[in-house]
């Protein structure tokens, strides 16, 4: 009996201590991370699960304390149905068009003539769509081996913050909601250091074209935007002189890049921003690429002051948005999108409009 007993107590030992020996390896390997009840996959940078809130309205935040409860409907079963409700409602249907490819990739197989001709509008010089394909096959060989946004969908639910400029993010305390996204995508120059309480510590992918281009750390993804002709020329600059090891224009991982598709800009200007404005802001343009990628999309950071003023929240100086967006109009499109629950968006009641 006794021997039984050692027996089964030794089996239990050896299964507990294999199980756990299996688990570390496993989470060491994939950077998987429990969290939340759900398993996510860490892409980068360091995860803070303390979240400090409890129960919560899954729609705006008037202050920080109504976070209370936002971990829980984080991709949870119940949001992830609502989400695929959603999105099968004609609205989303009418405007999601999931055939056109988000990012050039690979550059070579290069853009309609349709898409080239109203991207070619937003020139200051003229070039024509076989030097602009011939381009993208030669910057094609600069980008070898560019990882796709996603190499897999880990897991049914995926969530993303898209963390825009706004100066509502000061004093909000979102830096741990904010981390505890699966992806986070912040936009241009937005700092971390110095503001981690208010706009968190992670991030996967940082959304830039050339006149807003930063360093970009080591394992996050750079997103260009290219606008002009002259910002892939900048790319392919950036890349050669990379290449060449001398002082480069920011410092990136090769590997990291990835181009937003000129014809994606279009269609988000055609489908998403109704055709208003001359084209959408990098922060619009932004959020409809992480639609297209993700399940559950949060923002935070988005939105002028109550007085209409465009601020950034590590700049207090007045800022206007540039003439060729229409700051208002995004706002309202962004606000229809969280009304039919496709988006969810933080922000602080004092600087809500
Ligand atoms: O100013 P910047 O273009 O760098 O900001 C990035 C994005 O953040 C904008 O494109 C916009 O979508 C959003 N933003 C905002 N309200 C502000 C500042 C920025 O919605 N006051």
């Amino acid at each position: 009996m006794a021997i039984r007993v050692k027996l089964f107590f030794g089996i239990l030992a050896i299964g507990t201590f294999s199980c756990s020996f299996l688990f570390l390896m496993v989470n060491r390997y994939y950077g998987l991370n429990i969290l939340n009840n759900a398993i996510v996959m860490s892409i980068s940078g360091e995860r803070n699960d303390e979240t400090g809130f409890s129960e919560s309205s899954p729609t705006d935040m008037t202050n920080s304390s109504h976070l209370s409860g936002f971990f829980k409907r984080l991709c949870n079963r119940d949001t992830y149905e609502e989400i695929r409700n959603n999105r099968s409602s004609p609205w989303f249907v009418k405007r999601f068009n999931p055939s056109i490819r988000p990012f050039l990739s690979p550059l070579s197989q290069g853009i309609a003539r349709e898409d080239f001709d109203w991207w070619q509008s937003l020139q200051v010089h003229d070039i024509s769509y076989e030097a602009f394909l011939a381009f993208l096959r030669k910057l094609d060989k600069l980008l070898p081996n560019s990882e796709l946004l996603f190499k897999e969908k880990t897991r049914e639910c995926i969530s993303c913050a898209v963390v825009g400029n706004s100066q509502n993010l000061n004093g909000s305390a979102f830096g741990n909601a904010i981390d505890c996204h699966d992806y986070v995508f912040r936009i241009n120059f937005g700092p971390v250091k110095g503001f981690e309480n208010d706009v968190g510590t992670f991030t996967t992918h940082r959304f830039m074209f050339p006149g807003t281009a930063t360093n970009v750390a080591q394992g996050t993804g750079l997103i260009l935007v290219p606008f002009k002709m002259e910002d892939l020329k900048w790319l392919n600059n950036t890349l050669t002189k990379m290449s060449n090891k001398e002082k480069t224009i920011i410092s990136t991982e090769r590997k990291k890049v990835i181009v937003y598709n000129p014809a994606f800009i279009h269609y988000v200007h055609n489908n998403w921003a109704e055709k208003i404005g001359r084209y959408p802001s990098t922060g619009f343009l932004a959020v409809v690429f992480v639609l297209h990628y993700c399940d559950q999309v949060d923002l935070f950071g988005f939105g002028q002051d109550s007085h209409g003023t465009w601020l950034h929240y590590w700049d207090k100086k007045h800022k206007g948005i540039g003439p060729e967006h229409s700051a208002n109009n995004e706002r309202v499109m962004l606000e229809r999108m969280r009304d039919n629950g496709i988006i969810r968006i933080f922000r602080k009641q004092e600087s809500r409009r």
